[in-house]
């Protein structure tokens, strides 16, 4: 589900040699109801069917409806972006928000709401200075100021636009910098770009050129720790190297896949496909399990004889941390609260005993 654009169209492409079927749905006809009727998500005027697997994106405009249509089909299907990460990965404000939370480090970046007080900042930061839109991209919302005159001046032009902006730290990597494609665990591709000639943003867009690079360890869990952080388990994130190690600047929740693709000659699309399918496979496979499972409670597995070892295929339930047993365990050990019991646990396997 997206605006159409070509990585989304080589994305559904990539998936057709998985799926049985896809369907490349364009945002712009897609419509959210919420009221008593309950909420429904319409396609082209008509109920949208259920699927499987649904990978949503598009960009910043389009955070509220791809957040209700994620919300709407939560449960039952497969989504590779949870609702809420559609305003996060939007915004760079809450991304950073999102990475310090988790830890992941970042270039020392500054909020105010008036230009009076970023004024004030401005009078006591090292120049050069970045200044950003939180919603833009493609190098867009990015300026560049190398004195306190010329950031000032800057601040006048956008006070007229009436856009909240975030003030960072720069880093000087010559206009270079890291995008890494997270898919899962794992960094499938990534390249460093290098921003064409006097110009300091790096983006393909921009005119900056990649070459392929393999992270390093560090890097590479960084990338993954961004990823999860706003909770997208697809996402591009942009990396500066600064002397203290990387900085993430960026999660990109609707990455270009030309510029990776063509640069490091690894099928990107492709990756993310088989990545959907897996995971859709994984996610009905779970369903499919908890029904079982209900199937064997209902029906009360404990119909075999008495001393004999029983079997249940299930999912877990965790408690916070905690495993919660099936009751049907309760009924078919007859432990009661008083008794003391052996545990016995090594990864994979876990007994209970009567000591
Ligand atoms: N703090 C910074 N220091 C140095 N360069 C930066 C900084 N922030 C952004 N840039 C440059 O500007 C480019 C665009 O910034 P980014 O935050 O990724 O926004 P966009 O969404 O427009 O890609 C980056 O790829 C990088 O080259
Ligand atoms: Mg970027």
């Amino acid at each position: 589900m997206s605006l159409g654009s070509k990585s989304s169209l080589m994305t559904a492409e990539a998936m057709k040699k998985c799926f049985d079927t896809v369907d490349a749905i364009d945002l712009k006809n897609v419509e959210v109801s919420l009221g008593s009727k309950g909420l429904s998500i319409l396609y082209d005027g008509k109920s949208l069917q259920k699927y499987d697997c649904i990978y949503a994106k598009g960009s910043f405009r389009y955070a509220p409806l791809l957040m209700s249509i994620t919300t709407a089909f939560y449960n039952n299907t497969y989504m590779p972006i949870k609702p809420n990460t559609f305003t996060i990965g939007h915004d760079k404000l809450l991304t950073h928000l999102a990475l310090q939370y988790y830890k992941v480090p970042m270039p020392n970046t500054y909020v105010v709401s008036t230009i009076d007080a970023a004024k004030k900042i401005l009078e006591q930061v090292k120049y050069p200075i970045i200044l950003k839109f939180p919603q833009g991209t493609q190098g867009k919302g990015v300026m560049f100021a190398d004195s306190f005159a010329a950031a000032s001046s800057m601040l006048d032009a956008i006070e007229t636009l009436k856009q909240p902006f975030l003030i960072q730290e720069y880093i000087e990597t010559e206009g270079s910098d890291i995008r890494a494609i997270v898919v899962g665990d794992k960094v499938i591709a990534a390249m460093k770009r290098k921003a064409a000639g006097e110009e300091k943003r790096a983006n393909i867009h921009a005119g900056g050129k990649g070459e392929p690079i393999v992270l390093d360890a560090h890097t590479r869990k960084i990338a993954v720790n961004t990823a999860r952080s706003i909770g997208a388990e697809i996402c591009a994130v942009d990396i500066l190297e600064t002397a203290k190690g990387p900085a993430v600047i960026e999660a990109n929740i609707s990455p270009g896949l030309q510029g990776i693709t063509a640069t490091t000659k690894i099928d990107v699309a492709d990756k993310i496909a088989k990545y959907l399918y897996e995971k859709t496979k994984e996610f009905s496979e779970k369903g499919k399990k908890t029904e079982t499972s209900k199937m064997f409670t209902d029906l009360g597995v404990g119909a075999a004889g008495k001393d004999e070892e029983q079997q249940i295929v299930t999912n877990l339930d965790f408690r916070s941390e905690r495993i919660l047993l099936p009751k049907i365990i309760s009924n078919i050990t007859k432990f009661d609260e008083e008794e003391d019991v052996v545990i016995k646990a090594r990864k994979g396997k876990v007994s209970l005993e009567k000591y």
